[in-house]
Parts: C-alpha cells; sequence; structure tokens
C-alpha cells in the first residue's frame, strides 16, 4: 500500500469532477469514493473521540460533500478514490470537542493512509496509554504523531513506535508519559522533529538517539531525565535546536556538539552540568541562543564566546561563574539578552556593552562587579528596568546617574566618592572624542573629588561644546 501514489488536496475538486464524470457514463451505479471499511473505520475512530454521536450523519462524504475541517483527504490512484490522510483535532477544530470518555479507537487500522494524527487537549478525564500493539504495528504510512496536551495520557512510550518508520515528527509534549526514552528510537532515521517535553521522564537519554540522523529539533525539556548529555549527539549534523532545560543532567557538555554546525539553540538550563564549557563550541557561528543558566559550571565566562557572532540571547544565570565578564562580549553585535545574575563575577562591566545596538536587556545583579558604571546614560534610559545591577556591592556610579534611579530601579548602586582610580581615568582618555557624548564621564563634584577629575570634564565639557558648535553651524 505504500506504493500507491497520491495526489494532493489540492487536485481534490478536479478529481472528484472526474469521478463524477466517469460515474455519469457508466450505468449510473453509486459514485464510488471512498472504500466503504475506510469510511466506517474513520467513523468509528471519530465516534470514540467526539462529543457528537451524530457526526457521522452530519457528515456521511467527509472527502468530498461534507468536509470537516479535522479531517483531510488525499486521493488515490488504482482506483482513483480518496483515502484519509490526516486526522487533526487541536485549538484551531474545536467543534465537536473531544468527549469525556474519549479513546483511541482500534478502528485506526482501517485508516493504512493516515500520514498525520494530531489530538491536541482531547484525553482530559478518560485514561490513555500508548498500546505497542493496537495501532503502531499498524499505522506504517504515519508521518506525523502528535499528541499534545492530554493530562491523562500516562504510561510509557512503547519501543514499537520506533517502527514507524516514515515518521517525521513525533511530539509527545505536554502529557503525563513516565518510563525512559526507548533505545529503539535511535532507528528512526526519518525523523527531523522529537519533542518530549513537559512529561514526567526518566532515565538517561540513550546513546543509541545518534541514529536520529534527519533530526533538526530535539526537544526533552521539563522531564526528570538524568545522566550525562550523551555525546552522540555531536553526529546529528542537521540540528538546529537542542533543549534540554529544566531536567536532572549532570557532567560537562559533551564537545562533540562543537559538530552541529547549524545549531541555532542549546538549551541546558536548570540541570547540574558542570564547566568548563568546551572550546569547541566556538565554531557553531549560527548560534543565536545559549542558554546554560542554573548550572553549577563554576568557571568563568569562556573568552571565546565573542566569536559566536550570531548570539542574539546568552544566559548563564546562577552558574557559579568566576572571573571577568570578557571584554569579547561587547563585539557581539546581533546580542538583545545578556543575563549573568547571580554568578561570583569580579572585575568591571565593560564600558561598551551599553554601546550593543540592539542589547535589551542586561541583568548583571548579584555579582561582585566593582568600579563606575560607565554604561551610557542613552542606554540607562532606554533600558529602564531591563537593566539590573543591584547586588554589587563594589559598583558606584556617576552623580546624574545616581538621580535616575526613579527611571531605573535596578540602577541600585552608590555615588562614586572616588573617580580618581586608573581604570577610570584611562578609560575616559581611550575614548574617541566622537564617543565623549555617548560615554559617560565623572560629574560629581563636590569636596572630596579631586582636582583631577574636574580638569578632566571640563576638557570633556569643551569638547562636547565645540561638537555641538560644529554641529550648529554646519
Ligand atoms: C480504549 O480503546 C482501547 C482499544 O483501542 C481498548 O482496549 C480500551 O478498553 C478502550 N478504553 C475504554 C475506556 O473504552
Ligand atoms: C545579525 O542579524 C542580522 C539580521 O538578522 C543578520 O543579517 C546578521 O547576519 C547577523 N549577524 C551578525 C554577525 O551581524
Ligand atoms: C560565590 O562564592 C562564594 C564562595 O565560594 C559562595 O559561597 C557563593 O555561593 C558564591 N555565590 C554565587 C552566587 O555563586
Ligand atoms: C559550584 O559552586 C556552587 C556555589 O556557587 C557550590 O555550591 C557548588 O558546590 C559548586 N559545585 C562544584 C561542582 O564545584
Ligand atoms: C577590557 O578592556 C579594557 C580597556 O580596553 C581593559 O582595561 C580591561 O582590562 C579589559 N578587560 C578584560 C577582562 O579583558
Ligand atoms: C535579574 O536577576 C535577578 C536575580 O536572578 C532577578 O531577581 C531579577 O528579576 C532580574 N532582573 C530583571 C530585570 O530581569
Ligand atoms: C521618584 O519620583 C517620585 C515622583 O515622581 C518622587 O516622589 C520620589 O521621591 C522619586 N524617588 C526618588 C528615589 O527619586
Ligand atoms: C524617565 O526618564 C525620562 C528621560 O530622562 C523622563 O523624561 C521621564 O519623565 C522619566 N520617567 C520617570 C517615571 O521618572
Ligand atoms: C580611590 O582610588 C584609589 C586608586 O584607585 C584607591 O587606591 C583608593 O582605595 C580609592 N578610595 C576609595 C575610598 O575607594
Amino acid at each position: 500500500m505504500a506504493c500507491v501514489r497520491l495526489l494532493f488536496v489540492g487536485l481534490l475538486v478536479f478529481a472528484g469532477e472526474v469521478i463524477a464524470e466517469q460515474n455519469s457514463n457508466s450505468n449510473g451505479g453509486e459514485i464510488l469514493v471512498m472504500e466503504e471499511d475506510e469510511l466506517l473505520g474513520l467513523f468509528e475512530v471519530l465516534g470514540a473521540l467526539l462529543e457528537d454521536p451524530g457526526w457521522a450523519q452530519v457528515h456521511p462524504q467527509p472527502c468530498t460533500d461534507t468536509p470537516w475541517p479535522g479531517v483531510q483527504c488525499e486521493i488515490g490512484q488504482d482506483p482513483p478514490v480518496f483515502h484519509v490522510t490526516k486526522i487533526h483535532i487541536g485549538p484551531d477544530i474545536l467543534t465537536p470537542p473531544c468527549k469525556s470518555s474519549a479513546n483511541l479507537s482500534e478502528s485506526l487500522l482501517k485508516l493504512p493512509y493516515l500520514k498525520t494524527l494530531s489530538l491536541f487537549n482531547c484525553f482530559v478525564t478518560s485514561p490513555l496509554t500508548l498500546s505497542p500493539t493496537i495501532f503502531f504495528g499498524a499505522l506504517s504510512s504515519l508521518e506525523h504523531l502528535a499528541l499534545v496536551s492530554n493530562p491523562t495520557l500516562s504510561g510509557e512510550i512503547p519501543s514499537s513506535i520506533s517502527e514507524i518508520t516514515s515518521l517525521r515528527v513525533l511530539n509527545l509534549a505536554q502529557n503525563n508519559l513516565q518510563g525512559e526514552i526507548p533505545r529503539k528510537i535511535g532507528g528512526m532515521v526519518n525523523l527531523e522533529q522529537l519533542d518530549l517535553s513537559y512529561n514526567n521522564i526518566k532515565g538517561k537519554i540513550p546513546e543509541e538517539i545518534g541514529g536520529l540522523k534527519s533530526l533538526t529539533i530535539l526537544d526533552l525539556s521539563w522531564n526528570g531525565i538524568e545522566g550525562n548529555v550523551p555525546s552522540s549527539l555531536g553526529q546529528l549534523y542537521v540540528l538546529q535546536k537542542i533543549d534540554l532545560s529544566s531536567n536532572s543532567l549532570v557532567g560537562m557538555i559533551p564537545p562533540d556538539i562543537g559538530n552541529l554546525n547549524s545549531l541555532a539553540l542549546l538549551d541546558l538550563s536548570h540541570n547540574f552540568i558542570n564547566g568548563p564549557i568546551p572550546e569547541t563550541l566556538s565554531g557553531l557561528e549560527h548560534m543565536e541562543y545559549l542558554l546554560v543558566d542554573h548550572n553549577p559550571i563554576n568557571t568563568s565566562i569562556p573568552l571565546f564566546i565573542g566569536t559566536l557572532r550570531n548570539l542574539k540571547s546568552l544566559s548563564f544565570s546562577g552558574c557559579g561563574l568566576t572571573g571577568p565578564i570578557p571584554n569579547s562580549t561587547t563585539t557581539l553585535e546581533n546580542l538583545t539578552a545578556l543575563d549573568l545574575d547571580n554568578n561570583n563575577l569580579t572585575g568591571t562591566i565593560p564600558p561598551n556593552l551599553g554601546a550593543l545596538p540592539n542589547l535589551d536587556q542586561l541583568n548583571l545583579s548579584y555579582n561582585q562587579l566593582s568600579g563606575q558604571v560607565q554604561l551610557s546614560e542613552e542606554f540607562i534610559d532606554k533600558l529602564g528596568k531591563r537593566l539590573d545591577i543591584r547586588g554589587n556591592s563594589g559598583l558606584c556610579t556617576s552623580n546624574q546617574m545616581y538621580k535616575k534611579q526613579n527611571n531605573s530601579t535596578y540602577l541600585e548602586a552608590p555615588v562614586c566618592l572616588n573617580t580618581t582610580g586608573p581604570k577610570n581615568d584611562k578609560t575616559v582618555s581611550d575614548k574617541q572624542p566622537d564617543d565623549d557624548e555617548r560615554m559617560k564621564p565623572s560629574w560629581y563634584h563636590d569636596e572630596t573629588s579631586s582636582i583631577a577629575p574636574l580638569q578632566m570634564n571640563q576638557k570633556l565639557i569643551s569638547l562636547t561644546l565645540v561638537a555641538s558648535f560644529l554641529l550648529f553651524v554646519s
């Protein structure tokens, strides 16, 4: 049956006309639209799911004259009859809803052409398990299986699911599935997306997962998965997204992850993963989201972070990080969010972070950062409460910045009493005149400040005046 060629639904109307024509030319028998067994199978499957007991009466010809958006058909050749290829009940198709005693009927066996079965929020009160024999053996043409947000879908994922080798998408997210990920899953060589997130899956990620050569999306987040991140993941060369967050994974990030040239998202947050971050990750030029927060990484931020040019979001909150914020973070032009809060980072805030054009969230709170905050006024205004530097006892701000506290309530740092530190002098004098308007000089004027910063400030003020004058005359 796999060799029966199918046309797309787009040809449905045309094909329907052909059949009607053929029939009117023949001796006027009943129009053969569907095989009776398949039609009955569909009625039984939907009868076991839907609340409306009269569904079959309202939709006697679901592939042609009395369609329903949750069922799609395609026309086969030899004989040219319609086959049910998709059953979908989800947020977009709510009437009739699933009944409280909804069940997956064995009559699925009568739908051998089914390519998509997707049931969202259908099993809410009636218990359901993924029966290894009843339907997986038969669903040999299934490409897309999505059973999502079904709180009463429990039990284990049967190994036999791997026998559906035609499967491209397996989405079993937000159910109550238990047990381990079956080892045989590695045999699903056509699988492109595997989403088992938000279940109660335990045990280790099997090394065999390295067999899923077509996988682009792997989401195992929000389970109770233990053990190491398997290095065999590094063999899945087309992976774009790995989300293993909120599990109980331990050990280091395997260096083989650095082989995944298409990787755009790596979320390992909320696990027990240790550092250091392997240097091999420096080659992941498509990486956009690197989220590692709440893991005991306990090393310094890797210097190579600056090579991940496409990074949009970098999060290392609560990772026990030590050492400085590397200056290389200031080269990440696409960065929109940088979260390094709740670590033991030391040193100063690289002033050029404030010059990153897209940076819209910066959380450096609860570290041991020190020195004067030299982020531009413009940047501080732009971020408002999305700039958080609280809980760094060594940080201080210039007087003007302090006044802005009403806007940026998380800019909790005292006024610098001492702006004569060699670091600050150097940073300020290193600036090109063009940058002076953006950079915050030390405006603080009172008895405790020394002569030197005043002279510096006067120099900066006059530069600014000259610049404004030049602008004015031009
Ligand atoms: C649900 O269907 C399966 C077979 O598909 C059957 O074994 C089971 O008894 C049914 N459950 C209920 C509650 O009807
Ligand atoms: C940044 O984002 C833009 C637009 O999404 C993209 O064209 C560019 O390649 C990205 N990378 C760098 C390094 O600018
Ligand atoms: C910082 O280091 C100290 C001493 O090692 C440790 O007690 C504390 O938990 C660390 N803080 C964070 C946020 O990691
Ligand atoms: C990592 O640092 C945290 C505190 O930041 C500490 O509690 C933990 O024991 C450290 N773990 C390792 C493996 O060093
Ligand atoms: C960053 O650059 C500034 C000025 O160029 C320098 O003073 C500082 O030591 C650098 N910090 C790091 C962590 O490299
Ligand atoms: C920054 O991080 C701290 C500590 O983790 C958190 O409480 C705070 O809400 C964060 N601030 C922002 C602006 O997200
Ligand atoms: C913030 O602004 C309000 C009025 O807008 C004012 O009453 C309050 O004192 C200000 N707080 C600080 C810390 O400046
Ligand atoms: C925030 O700052 C801007 C610019 O400095 C100012 O116009 C605005 O009134 C401030 N808002 C509050 C709530 O203080
Ligand atoms: C002022 O800065 C100098 C030079 O950096 C430093 O030695 C001194 O401890 C600072 N004083 C205070 C009160 O921070």
